[in-house]
């Protein structure tokens, strides 16, 4: 099939909500159309990445699940899926903000009862930053929650985006008795799921069937009003606006149940985009390019501890990838031969033979591939993006045993290339400084150089408040890196990074330097 062809069936996107509100067991039922009935159960045992940090730990030692969970790719209909997942800890958001840059549409599941919460607002910010199209899932209609009218306006009030609802539900709670298709005109009937299998509830053909009265009783007639109100007052689907991330398809189900998530995947399979083409720091790629580019978003390491190996996330961007293909990595400059990457074809970890724009493919190398690499077939591109955050806490790494300062500082380094934390090392003394966007991170990365690098460590408060890169002419760099040593670092990748020891010191030192500029990101 040609690359148009394929690429065209890609859909590639991630799933944002708020804790709780069924990420876990939607991911899990979509992949059940694709077959992937085994990995369905795989997903299941992972959702403990919400609880404590040693329920994180226990799902990290599943490593193999999670890695084949983290991308998961399944057939629906004439559609290839790519599902991205995202860490479900708001520690691990930065993570998150990454993987979404490496999607081309999101699925927003809300919870009825629980209506917009903190999490889907921060997620849509950045969804809507790359304009990412939106479509959206109102979950556990079998329990009682608010009107879903109400429920609407409160998505287009508080995340300021159209709704066009695309399905409807007929009561809820113990009164839910299906959905009706606004488009398709067919009613639904609500049928739990047992276990694994999907449920398939009766499907009434229009909605004077008089099959629905029989069915629904004095539920139909209410049905019919509402329905008739529901097109007079809500938007209607338009495929532009949806394009441009003004308006969310909205549909409404059971997760639990496998209620309402088949006509979902339709939305998804008939309406969402297919794999876009990405920016670089001199063009823009576009997905329809024979040669082949790629870019990392995610690296995973140490999916075997005795190896320390490690697998980076690429996305293809354009072109087509076969096993055994040489590629450019642009960064350091290098021609390598890509033998044995992994793809993620339904329950399967397995060697990739060829992937296609909006796939992802896992490599796996020795700590030579960063976040935000990319990979060509000889052109010098740089895709650009990817965003690295300030982090806001700092702790200063100390090790009980002296001795192993070697170990301690690998396992830093290591670490902080997943990307979740960031080392600094400051330019006058042999310190390492770790910083991250939320406190559970320093336990996680404690119990992981114990496991993974023999290496008991503290972490103890250190006098940073905040960092900034620092970018400017050469000169006044080194003028400033003399000047004010002690408050200066590199970060992993030898970048300068001014470390404040208070909020008020960083404006000062704006003002003082203000041929330097202070960011608080960094673009891999
Ligand atoms: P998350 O990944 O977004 O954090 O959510 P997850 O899927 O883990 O779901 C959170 C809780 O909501 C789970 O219950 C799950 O079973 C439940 N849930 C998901 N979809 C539905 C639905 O359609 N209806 C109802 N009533 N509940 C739903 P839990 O008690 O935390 O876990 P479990 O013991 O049921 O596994």
């Amino acid at each position: 099939m040609s690359l148009a062809l394929e690429t065209a069936k890609r859909r590639t996107f991630a799933i944002i909500s708020h804790p709780d509100a069924g990420k876990t067991t939607v991911t899990e039922k979509l992949l059940l159309y694709g077959g992937a009935i085994q990995m369905a159960g795989a997903v299941k045992s992972r959702k403990t990445d919400r609880g404590a940090t040693s329920d994180w730990m226990k799902m990290e030692q599943e490593r193999g699940i999670s890695v084949a969970s983290s991308v998961m790719q399944f057939p629906y209909k004439g559609a290839v899926m790519n599902l991205l997942d995202t860490p479900g800890h708001e520690d691990f958001s930065e993570d998150t903000y990454r993987v979404l840059t490496a999607v081309d549409s999101a699925l927003m599941v809300i919870d009825v009862a629980k209506g917009v919460e903190d999490r889907t607002i921060k997620l849509m910010e950045v969804c809507r930053l790359r304009t990412t199209p939106i479509l959206t899932f109102i979950n556990k209609l079998d329990r009682e929650g608010k009107e879903p009218i109400d429920l609407l306006d409160e998505v287009e009030d508080v995340l300021k985006i159209g709704c066009a609802p695309m399905t409807w539900p007929i009561g809820m709670g113990k009164r839910f008795k299906g959905i009706y298709h606004l488009y398709n005109d067919t009613v639904r009937i609500f049928a739990t799921a047992e276990g694994q299998r999907a449920s398939e509830g009766e499907l009434i053909e229009g909605l004077d069937n008089p099959r629905l009265d029989e069915i629904l009783g004095d539920q139909a007639e209410e049905l019919r009003e509402e329905v008739e109100l529901v097109r007079g007052a809500s938007n209607e689907f338009d495929l532009e606006l949806f394009l441009a991330g003004e308006l969310t398809p909205v549909f409404f189900g059971s997760a639990v149940n496998n209620f309402g998530l088949q006509e979902l995947l339709d939305g998804f399979e008939k309406y969402a985009p297919a794999p876009k083409g990405r920016e670089t720091e001199t063009r823009e790629v576009k997905a329809d390019e024979d040669k082949m580019t790629g870019f990392v978003f995610k690296i995973q390491a140490n999916m075997d501890p005795a190896h320390r190996d490690r697998v980076a996330f690429m996305r293809i961007v354009s072109g087509k990838y076969e096993a055994g293909m040489k590629l450019k990595h642009v960064r350091i400059g290098k021609d390598v031969k890509i033998a044995k990457a992994i793809t993620f074809l339904a329950n399967k970890r397995d060697q990739a033979e060829v992937a296609y724009p909006g796939d992802n493919i896992g490599l796996h190398n020795h700590g030579t591939i960063k976040i935000g690499d990319t990979f060509t077939q000889g052109e010098e591109l740089k895709f650009t993006g990817i965003p690295n955050f300030a982090p806001e806490l700092f702790r200063r790494a100390q090790l009980k045993d002296p001795m192993k300062m070697k170990a301690l500082q690998k396992g830093l380094t290591q670490l902080s290339e997943e990307g979740a934390t960031q080392l600094f090392r400051p330019v006058n003394n042999n310190d390492l400084i770790l910083g991250a966007v939320g406190v559970l991170q320093f336990e996680v990365v404690a119990q992981r150089l114990k496991d993974e690098y023999n290496v008991t460590c503290l972490f103890e408060p250190v006098n940073v408040s905040t960092a900034r890169w620092v970018i400017g002419p050469q000169a006044e760099i080194d003028k400033f890196t003399k000047k004010v040593t002690e408050n200066v670092a590199y970060d992993a990748a030898d970048q300068l990074v001014y470390i404040a020891p208070t909020r008020v010191n960083l404006t000062l030192t704006e003002e003082r330097w203000p041929e330097l500029q202070f960011v608080a990101t960094r673009e891999h």
